[in-house]
């Protein structure tokens, strides 16, 4: 018989079906075993009765968790079965037993990580892992349907663009490499070529930080845009994220509900998302009693509280001090001191787009080089972007490991990505 997958069978809901897969849970008695079989797609609850196997019943008995098989039977409706469907089997075919499977409930966090390889076939990660697919999957079409072209760039580079302490140095025969923290210094000028560019890749931070939201090694969704201002940038910004939360909505139901995330709140996501100034959401935070005054940078506590304080939502912030912000971001010329930036900040997340219009002029640039005691050494090739034909232009990177972990309602972003890297963590 021709195997199907466990929710295809399901769908047939009557009849012989074939699947195979993993066993999920067994019990067993002297008469009968119960097997939960796993595939990819679902899980199904199979009854073995001893009658019908008597001579394989000494192996059919041993069975452990996560062996893999192969069943054949008639499938019926059975409402005590976990997913609503039962497996009568006529035929059972063991492909491998499994060892005794080193997971259990009371597992400790760290070796959960080192068994993390095992762990992805528990069915909250393996739901993660399926929704993580559809937002990559969705942000390469939404872009693209706007026009923008997939242009890559090396991971590997003799220079660095967000900032040196936070920078993987590598060998690289016989010299210093670093990895990449950012697509940006190549799209600033990729996009004097093709205008409209974007970049899916991992991005690297040597950052000592242990909260849940930081990993040293974290998918980079990155746009830049010739001729494109502030507002534009954020209108790009926002549809890729409602696009993406609406695909999600419409091919993961299921899986949304296996990682219990908040389905009626994402439903409710909507644009043009509340932009505000940083100088207002000072105000807003001082109102509720944050210790913060006009020039500081926010935490994540007041980065996650003003998302609250906003409608519990997406806010963008606008305009920030310059002092807090890169060389390449813009001056607000409306707003002298602040700069055409955003930070789009996410419930529970905080900040999880981050972009700006780009200071298009070089003799700024080079100002501003300056005052940040800023030597672009090796990677002046940079300003060439401004030397030759310099246009107006914007852009933003989005973490995707927030997204996704927003999107799931996931504690941490290690579960939105399979193996995570963190400062303590390099294996699996
Ligand atoms: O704010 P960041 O550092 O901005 C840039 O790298 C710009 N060059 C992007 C651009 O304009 N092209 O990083 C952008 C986003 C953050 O908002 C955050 O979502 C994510 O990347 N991010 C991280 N995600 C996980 N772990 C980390 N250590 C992250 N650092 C940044
Ligand atoms: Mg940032």
């Amino acid at each position: 018989m021709k195997f199907t997958s466990i929710s295809e069978a399901m769908k047939k809901g009557k009849g012989n079906v074939a699947v195979r897969g993993w066993i999920y849970r067994e019990r067993g008695s002297n008469k009968f075993k119960f097997i939960v079989l796993r595939d990819g797609s679902d899980i199904i609850q199979c009854v073995l009765k001893r009658e019908k196997f008597e001579m394989q019943w000494k192996e059919i008995d041993s069975l452990l968790v996560e062996s893999s098989i192969e069943i054949e039977g008639v499938i019926k409706k059975d409402s005590r079965a976990p997913t609503g469907f039962e497996i009568d089997a006529a035929k059972i075919n063991i492909v491998a037993f499994a060892e005794d499977f080193p997971i259990n409930k009371d597992i400790n966090e760290e070796l959960l990580g080192d068994r993390r390889h095992l762990w992805l076939r528990s069915r909250k990660m393996t739901a993660a892992l399926k929704v993580r697919s559809t937002i990559m999957f969705a942000l390469h079409e939404y872009i693209r349907k706007l026009g923008f072209v997939e242009v890559e760039a090396p991971s590997l580079s003799n220079a660095t663009s967000e900032g040196g302490s936070e920078t993987f140095e590598v060998k690289y025969f016989g010299k210093k490499a670093y990895l990449t923290q950012s697509w940006q210094f190549y799209a600033e000028n990729i996009i004097n070529a093709v205008e409209k560019a974007y970049a899916m890749a991992p991005s690297f931070r040597a950052e000592k930080s242990k909260t849940p939201w930081h990993v040293t090694e974290f998918w980079h969704f990155e746009v830049e845009g010739a001729w494109m201002n502030l507002e534009e940038d954020m209108k790009v910004a926002e549809e890729c994220v409602e696009y993406t939360i609406k695909k999600v909505l419409k091919d993961n139901l299921k899986e949304l509900e296996i990682l219990e995330a908040d389905i009626d709140f994402l439903k409710k996501v909507k644009t043009p998302f509340k932009r505000i100034t940083y100088k207002e959401a000072i105000e807003t935070l001082k109102k509720k009693n944050h210790k913060i005054k006009y020039g500081d940078d926010f935490g994540s506590a007041e980065e996650r509280g003003l998302a609250k304080y906003y409608g519990n939502n997406f806010v963008f912030v606008t305009n920030y001090p310059l002092e807090l912000l890169k060389f390449y971001h813009g001056e607000d010329l409306k707003n002298l001191g602040t700069g055409t930036n955003f930070n789009l900040l996410a419930p529970g997340v905080g900040e999880m787009v981050d972009g700006s219009q780009r200071e298009p002029n070089l003799n700024k640039i080079v100002e501003r080089l300056k005052k940040a005691k800023i030597d672009l050494g090796v990677s002046n090739w940079y300003l060439d972007s401004r030397r030759y034909g310099a246009v107006p232009h914007a852009g933003f990177g989005l973490g995707v490991e927030r997204f996704v972990a927003w999107v799931c309602g996931l504690d941490t972003i290690r579960d939105a990505i399979p193996f995570p890297r963190t400062p303590t963590r390099i294996s699996p």
